[in-house]
């Protein structure tokens, strides 16, 4: 199972899913039939580490950040089984990429937290405080807790 997650920038929301799922993964002993990435549908901060925000949140809760940014190309819909998208905006665009294609599965990642209500998104938190990348990290722990089981059901 191949998952991508998918962002605007690939620097904030989207490597801090990668590197909370890596960790589940990992610590489940599944890192041989889930492999995780990231990009973003823009290509503005191509090679760059995440947002220093983005590190000192995810490092306060253990996790070192180290994806430099990539843009999602329609090159990477052959080579994931899920991709999952941080707002509707970002996947608006993935289902353009994909045009007509049913693989693969394009999803909002809070559709993985029974406690998010339908719809719901990670807030983009570039321009705004630090409290905002606290609550990407939460909302992201929250998702891929729901998303590892989800996917473990996939691989029974
Ligand atoms: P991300 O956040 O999509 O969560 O990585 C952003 C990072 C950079 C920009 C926008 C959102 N930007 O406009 O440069």
């Amino acid at each position: 199972m191949r998952i991508c997650f998918v962002c605007l920038g690939n620097i904030c929301r989207s490597p801090t899913a990668h590197g909370v799922m890596q960790r589940l993964v990992a610590d489940a002993g599944l890192s041989d039939a889930i492999t995780v990435d990231s990009a973003g549908t823009a290509d503005y901060h191509i090679g760059e580490l995440p947002d220093e925000r983005t590190r000192a949140a995810a490092r306060r809760r253990g996790v070192e950040l180290t994806h430099r940014g990539r843009q999602f190309t329609r090159a990477d819909l052959d080579r994931f089984d899920l991709v999952v998208a941080m707002d509707a905006q970002n996947l608006q665009r993935l289902r353009q990429l994909a045009g007509g294609r049913t693989t693969p599965a394009l999803v909002l990642l809070r559709s993985f937290d029974p406690t998010a209500a339908p719809g719901a998104e990670v807030p983009d938190p570039w321009g705004g405080g630090d409290a905002g990348f606290e609550e990407v990290f939460d909302q992201c722990e929250r998702a891929c807790a729901g998303l590892l089981a989800h996917v473990r059901e996939q691989l029974r």
